[in-house]
């Protein structure tokens, strides 16, 4: 365990030529050598997991997108770059490094399920990582990784939804980023039937006709597809655990002394990772809390030794989400991070969900009110938590209930930090290796607005 590359490469990968002579291009081949059922058996046996947050079966997946044959209509297939989650920045780091790997991934993935049509979905503003795609994309074109598929980029808004992926599919046909009611697999791109009323015409069977079933992966499990259809199941499957097989991204950002990405062995213990990318926190301090995104339960400073995989962090209560690992020291208020998660979920929930929309709100005023007058009522703030995700459309309010519920575990009366004045908000770029936050996200309403 420990560091290990497969994804990421010391230098930039600038070109076609440059990538093939790394052994790119070897997924493809091996796909018109041995055909997309084969392809899709050795991706199930290899035991991929998304790595957009859920650690959802790659393979299974797949195959839910091809199940129903052709009457269930046209497939796409979707790259998720929307990279919104607070603390990560490894799907922009590994496109700036490499985007052929995901490309290779995405059109693998075009060819196994039958799409005629590709999206890579980023947010608009990433303006060095579409201009490396797009580069990208004519270069395999010409190549003939395309065969009748049109592959083409979609900018998105810089809102946390973007990324969900029933938004994503809303994004995707022009409209705003609201979560529809049913996933991609039930009800796709381009579909013509209402999804509600009582002119819906359709069950919740993902076979039904015109369903339009689309694939959606994020950007690091596309990329991860070339070498396990290349080099096989039993290769992916020596690397990390059993249950959580490969490498992963991580991204560190926070209290430590460096931030940045790097790739790992997914086992390697969580300290190590702190350690190796952010080189620990500073002169003596303590790591108090890591969050993972604000998908997972707080991650206790005690427990860092714990392996980086799905099932080590489960097991202690935590989780592994996309590994983008935010580490708060010593002088952390759990009232005060818990509030800044709650406001951030507050202000990017799209209300069309009362209790999600009203019920962050309530928790996060609560929180407020906490901070100012050192005094929680535990018995009420619990109570509102309970209630945030009924009749949910999406795991947005199920995350509120999560991090602000692990937080509020530690919360006495003795247990008072420092005002650090927290921002929880997506990253906007990496400087001189520091990670710079989305300052702006301050002042967002929640109606998505900002002041003038
Ligand atoms: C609020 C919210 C935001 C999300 N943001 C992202 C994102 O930025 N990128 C991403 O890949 N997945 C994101 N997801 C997860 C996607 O909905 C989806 O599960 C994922 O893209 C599936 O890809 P995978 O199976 O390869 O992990 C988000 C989910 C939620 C609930
Ligand atoms: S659960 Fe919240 S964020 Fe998700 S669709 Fe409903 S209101 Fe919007």
């Amino acid at each position: 365990m420990g560091r290990r590359r497969i994804l990421l490469s010391d230098e930039q990968v600038l070109g076609l030529d440059a990538y093939e002579s790394r052994g790119g291009g070897a997924g493809l081949r091996a796909l018109a050598d041995r055909g997309p059922e084969r392809a899709l058996d050795e991706l199930e046996l290899s035991g991929l997991r998304g790595r957009g947050g859920a650690g959802f079966p790659t393979g299974l997946k797949w195959r839910s997108i091809v199940a129903g044959g052709p009457s269930a209509g046209e497939r796409f297939v979707v790259a998720n770059g929307a990279e919104g989650e607070p603390g990560t920045f490894k799907d922009r780091y590994l496109l700036r490094n490499n985007p052929y790997s995901m490309l290779e991934g995405l059109a693998i993935s075009a060819a196994v399920v039958g799409a005629r049509r590709a999206y890579v979905a980023v947010k608009a503003s990433f303006a060095a990582e579409i201009e490396r795609l797009s580069d990208a994309i004519v270069e395999t074109a010409g190549a003939g990784w395309w065969p009748e598929v049109e592959v083409s980029i979609v900018g998105g808004p810089e809102e946390y939804l973007f990324g969900e992926e029933k938004a994503l599919l809303e994004v995707i046909e022009g409209e705003d980023p609201l979560p529809r009611q049913f996933p991609p697999y039930v009800y796709g791109l381009f579909t013509t039937s209402p999804q509600m009323g009582w002119s819906a015409g359709r069950s919740l069977d993902h076979r039904d006709q015109g369903a339009n079933p689309t694939l959606v992966n994020n950007i690091e499990t596309l990329a991860n597809v070339p070498a396990i259809i290349a080099r096989g199941c039993e290769w992916f499957r020596s690397i990390g655990t059993a249950e959580s097989p490969g490498t992963l991204l991580c991204t560190i950002s926070g209290d430590t002394n460096r931030h940045g990405v790097d790739e790992f062995e997914m086992g390697t213990p969580v300290g190590e990772i702190v350690d190796t990318i952010g080189g620990g926190v500073a002169d003596g301090r303590a790591t108090r809390y890591l969050l993972s995104g604000v998908s997972n339960p707080v991650l206790r400073g005690e427990l860092l030794n714990t392996p980086a995989s799905h099932e080590a962090l489960s097991a202690v209560g935590a989780g592994l989400g996309t590994g983008g690992f935010m580490v708060f020291d010593d002088r952390t208020d759990p009232i005060e991070l818990a509030h800044a998660v709650s406001r951030f979920l507050w202000i990017e929930s799209c209300g069309q969900c009362p209790a999600c929309k009203l019920g962050c709100e309530h928790v996060t005023l609560l929180l407020g009110d906490a901070i100012n007058t050192r005094r929680v009522d535990l018995g009420v703030l619990s109570a509102r938590l309970n209630t945030v995700n009924d009749a949910a459309r999406c795991y947005l309010p199920t995350q509120e209930q999560q991090v602000v519920g692990s937080l509020l575990v530690d919360v006495r009366d003795d247990v008072v930090g420092q005002r650090r004045n927290l921002l929880i908000a997506p990253i906007s770029d990496l400087v001189d290796g520091r990670f710079v936050l989305a300052e702006r996200h301050r002042s967002k309403r929640p109606d998505w607005t900002y002041p003038d």
